[in-house]
């Protein structure tokens, strides 16, 4: 059963493999996290939830949330100025619902999703087509949404001069529009959590330190100006390679975070491998290592109410084309390898769900 002639194959055959196999096939991520009050999911896209029936099984299995990878992003579901296209969307929608699981949407507004068309508005109309766009999209969705990533990436980085990103959503809906972005969001569909979100926070890096201390003077500001927003969410794309990690910075920003009223969700959570290990046993281990030591400070911060990993299996992540391995052997970032066998990152996981405190 477990042989399937490949080094993937050969490694699930190994006991460490073929216990995680039965254990994974007994239990699921999904009730692990239920059992603590938690929710797991993936980011997903339709197409690969129609074609690829086993793997479907495996999404529902294991998942208790699911969220676009991309198809509700502003350029597919508005191509034209007013014209909307859920189909996409309402598929994931629908998988979900048939399957228990709660539906998250996003991303409503981020400098790369956006549709051609918005750049050429003129500012007062920007503004106004970015409403629009937020109130047409999260009013469509409207009681199914349990969040919605509703502003994406909107920090500058260190050295920018500036706290916002330089966007054309910056320069053409003006200063305000994370703002006007919540509010809308909030009047379409009020019991969403409504989550803004971003990345380059976890690591002890210049970068991060930076990242941390401007994300909460600017959730500061927003939640000072009683901007409706229910949580943060902490994209969570690590690294293998001993990147510097500091479980009391991290652990102060939750706590920060935590003491303004808001959740938090870890919203992209993938391992791209970046160290030295060459087997599929080692690299396996540095992904659920780095998983682990990441989870074990996360997990401990009751006001996280859910963990979504950016895809669930090898098969499918965006790692493969975006920070492929130098020896051109595929990535491994995920809870389950190319052939839908759970890896150690699976593991890594499992036992952070157990290990955390119930919320
Ligand atoms: C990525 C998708 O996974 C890719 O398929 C797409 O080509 C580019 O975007 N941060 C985000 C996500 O907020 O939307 C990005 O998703 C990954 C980085």
């Amino acid at each position: 059963m477990y042989c399937v002639g490949s080094v993937a194959g050969f490694y699930a055959m190994s006991r460490a493999g073929m216990l995680r196999t039965a254990l994974a096939a007994e239990t699921s991520l999904r009730e692990l996290a239920s059992a603590k009050g938690l929710l797991y999911g993936c980011a997903n896209s339709p197409d690969r939830l129609t074609a690829d029936p086993v793997f479907a099984r495996l999404v529902a299995e294991q998942c208790s949330l699911l969220v676009p990878e991309n198809s509700l992003n502003w350029k597919y579901v508005e191509p034209r100025y007013g014209e909307f296209d859920f189909h996409l969307g309402d598929s994931l929608a629908t998988f979900a619902k048939d399957r228990n699981m709660k539906f998250g949407g996003g991303t409503l507004v981020w400098h790369e999703g956006l549709p051609q068309w918005f750049s050429s508005l003129p500012p007062p109309s920007a503004k106004a087509a970015m409403v629009n766009h937020v109130t047409q999209v999260v009013g469509h969705y409207r009681g199914h949404a349990f969040s919605w990533a509703v502003v994406n990436e909107a920090l500058a980085f260190r050295g920018q001069g500036a706290m916002l990103k330089d966007t054309p959503l910056l320069r053409l809906a003006g200063p305000d529009y994370i703002e006007a972005a919540f509010r809308a969001a909030a009047l379409a569909d009020p019991s969403a959590l409504l989550v803004l979100n971003d990345n380059h926070l976890e690591y002890d890096l210049p970068e991060d330190d930076y990242r941390r201390d401007a994300l909460l003077k600017l959730l500061q500001q927003l939640v000072g100006k009683k901007v409706p927003i229910g949580a943060l969410g902490i994209q969570s794309h690590l690294r293998t390679g001993d990147v510097p990690f500091s479980s009391s910075k991290l652990k102060g920003f939750l706590d920060s975070v935590s003491d303004l009223g808001l959740k938090i969700v870890v919203s992209e959570l993938d391992v791209a491998e970046k160290g030295s290990e060459a087997t599929v046993a080692d690299r396996d281990n540095a992904v659920a290592k780095e998983i682990d030591r990441y989870l074990e400070v996360i997990l401990q911060e009751k006001s996280v109410v859910a963990v979504v990993t950016w895809g669930l299996t090898a098969k499918y992540t965006w790692l493969a084309s975006y920070a492929p391995r130098s020896d051109g052997q595929h990535v491994r970032p995920l809870p389950y390898d190319s052939e839908l066998h759970p890896t150690a990152a699976w593991q890594a996981l499992a036992t952070a769900f157990a290990r955390a405190p119930a919320r």
